[in-house]
């Protein structure tokens, strides 16, 4: 750590003000960043540890860019992390003019030019990018959180696709890219013309620990005796008996309602009158949120009675915040959350429990990569809430026990690389730019693919571009006249419901077979449904199976 005071000459008068306010010293990727040209403009490539200070680099940036009177916008991907830099941003700089573009259809999110500050998700701001492109205005900085997730399976082509959109749009802008330590930061560094900052710095210690047979391994054994077998239930159960709150992780939201159901259980009887009163009113506030709740609201209503949370994708804003902030308070004991917390958010968690390290993929139970479990288990020991902080992984044979040692306690995290060679992410994303008109001519698509992560990488597509083109064409999405491309209405149609080409064009064929019928059969619309490669993946359960076997 170096004193902020080291660096007066650095930083301009009004953000030094600023920043004197709440901090001392400049943690070692902040100090680096500020050496490395933050303030005049560089791009830069943070890749760094789980709470690190990386926030605080945009947030210099995003002033800086403030007082030269250019707007700043913040993209990430998950809404509780989004939510939480907006509110942090907001508290420190009422000033600015900041909006938060998370949620559903909000007509604010489309008057983008009265904000000086855009925090967003990448699929919001692509929308707004489509919508309102004219309304952008001089962007100073763009600041891509999590930016290792260009190598998300889900997630990577929409935001590669932004970052080299972003790069054509608005070429003057700062582009600063905060990543979790990865090895080939410096390849994304080249691709983006930025500066190398890499750290491998941690301000609270992180105690890493396998769970086996009712013990908990680290380097010495410790017993953990609590009359339970299930290893969620005994490690909770000892966590709260030594009053520790704890964030567990399961995979999907069926687990992790069930995993706090079994605790909650096993804590509710034990909770303090007073927590318990004040707990009953969160649990009514949780209820009051929708005009009418559904099943979920009282399910998480009735867990919160007893100090404990599920947290997932599904949840209503409002009630996710109310969770959050509660557990910040120290009520709720323990949130269970799938991978949406997993990522740069701050609670006080001083233990993360990861419950199991497979989930479903597409080829039955995998492996959860090294930088999903680094990224969870970095939840625990916030610097602003904890002097140390514990991740504890659950491991259910001794196979499991030697893959956490190797794959994740010892191991490298996986590089990252190009998700963008996909038919599907080629077909959808050429249509888009066709439709934000930046091109009307074929051969000029080739010029954006070879702006992307992916063709630095040295992967060409220019088959796949052909074979979309055509497709698009043969599907009257688009119309080529004398080699000037336009975009039909029904192109514009299947663009802005953001679904896959192909798919739009299974959907018209469908529409124009149903015409002829007098009534829609719902299992012919579940049929056409399942054939595309969006709704491919969902996995019906046996109940939903047998209704219509
Ligand atoms: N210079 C500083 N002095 C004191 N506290 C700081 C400083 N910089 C950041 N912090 C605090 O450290 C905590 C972690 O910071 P931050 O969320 O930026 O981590 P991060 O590097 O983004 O981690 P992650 O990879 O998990 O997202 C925050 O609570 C923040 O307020
Ligand atoms: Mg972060």
């Amino acid at each position: 750590m170096e004193k902020l005071s080291e660096f007066k000459d650095y930083i301009p008068e009004n953000i030094y003000e600023r920043l004197g306010k709440k901090i001392e010293y400049l943690m070692p990727p902040q100090a680096d960043s500020v050496r490395k040209g933050l303030f005049n403009g560089k791009n830069l490539i943070v890749s760094a540890p789980t709470a690190s200070g990386k926030t605080l680099i945009a947030e210099m940036a995003i002033l800086n860019s403030f007082l030269s009177g250019k707007k700043s916008i913040y993209l990430a991907p998950l809404r509780a992390l989004i939510s939480e830099k907006y509110d942090d941003f907001t508290k420190d700089n009422s000033d600015i003019k900041a909006i938060l573009s998370i949620g559903d259809y909000n007509e604010k999110d489309y008057n983008i030019d009265k904000y000086d500050v855009v925090f967003a998700s990448t699929e919001k701001f692509d929308s707004i990018i489509r919508n309102s492109l004219q309304k952008i205005g001089n962007i100073g900085c763009i600041i891509y959180d999590e930016v290792h997730l260009l190598s998300d399976i889900g997630r990577g082509p929409t935001l590669e696709f932004l970052i080299t959109l972003n790069k054509l749009l608005f070429p003057n802008a700062q582009i600063i890219g905060l990543s979790a330590t990865i090895g080939n930061s410096d390849e994304l560094a080249d691709w983006l013309k930025a500066d190398l900052v890499k750290s491998d710095f941690r301000p609270v210690i992180l105690s890493k620990k396998k769970y086996f047979e009712g013990e908990l391994i680290n380097g010495s054994v410790e017993k953990l005796n609590n009359g339970y077998d299930d290893p969620l239930s005994n490690i909770t159960a000892w966590l709260f008996k030594n009053n520790k709150q704890a964030l567990v992780f399961s995979q999907n939201k069926r687990n992790v309602v069930s995993n706090a159901k079994t605790i909650s259980s096993l804590i509710g009887s034990k909770l303090l009158e007073d927590d318990k009163k004040k707990l009953l009113s969160v649990s009514k506030e949780i209820l009051g949120v929708l005009d009418r709740p559904t099943t979920q609201c009282e399910i998480l209503s009735d867990l919160v009675k007893n100090g404990v949370a599920f947290h997932h994708a599904g949840l209503v804003n409002r009630q996710r915040k109310i969770i959050e902030d509660n557990f910040k308070k120290g009520l709720i004991k323990f949130i269970v959350a799938t991978p949406t917390l997993a990522m740069g958010v701050n609670l006080p968690a001083n233990t993360v429990i990861i419950n199991s390290i497979r989930r479903y993929g597409d080829y039955g139970m995998e492996l959860l990569p090294a930088i999903e479990i680094e990224q969870m288990m970095g939840r625990a020991g916030r610097p602003r809430y904890d002097k140390e902080g514990n991740a504890i992984i659950v491991a259910r044979n001794e196979s499991e026990l030697e893959i956490i040692d190797q794959k994740y306690f010892s191991g490298e995290v996986e590089p990252i690389t190009s998700k963008f060679n996909s038919e599907i992410a080629i077909r959808k994303y050429i249509l888009n730019l066709f439709c934000l008109g930046i091109y009307d001519k074929e051969d000029r698509i080739s010029d954006f693919f070879d702006e992307t992560f992916m063709y630095f990488s040295g992967i060409e597509v220019y088959d796949k571009i052909e074979d979309a083109v055509s497709f698009l064409e043969d599907n009257d999405f688009i119309s080529n006249n004398k080699n000037k491309i336009e975009v039909t209405r029904m192109g514009k149609l299947v663009n802005s419901l953001y679904i896959d080409p192909l798919t739009g064009s299974l959907f018209i064929k469908f529409i124009e077979r149903i015409k002829k019928k007098e009534s829609i059969d719902e299992i012919d619309l579940l049929h056409v449904l399942f054939c595309s490669e969006e709704f491919r993946h969902i996995r019906t359960n046996q109940k939903e199976f047998q209704k219509y076997e």
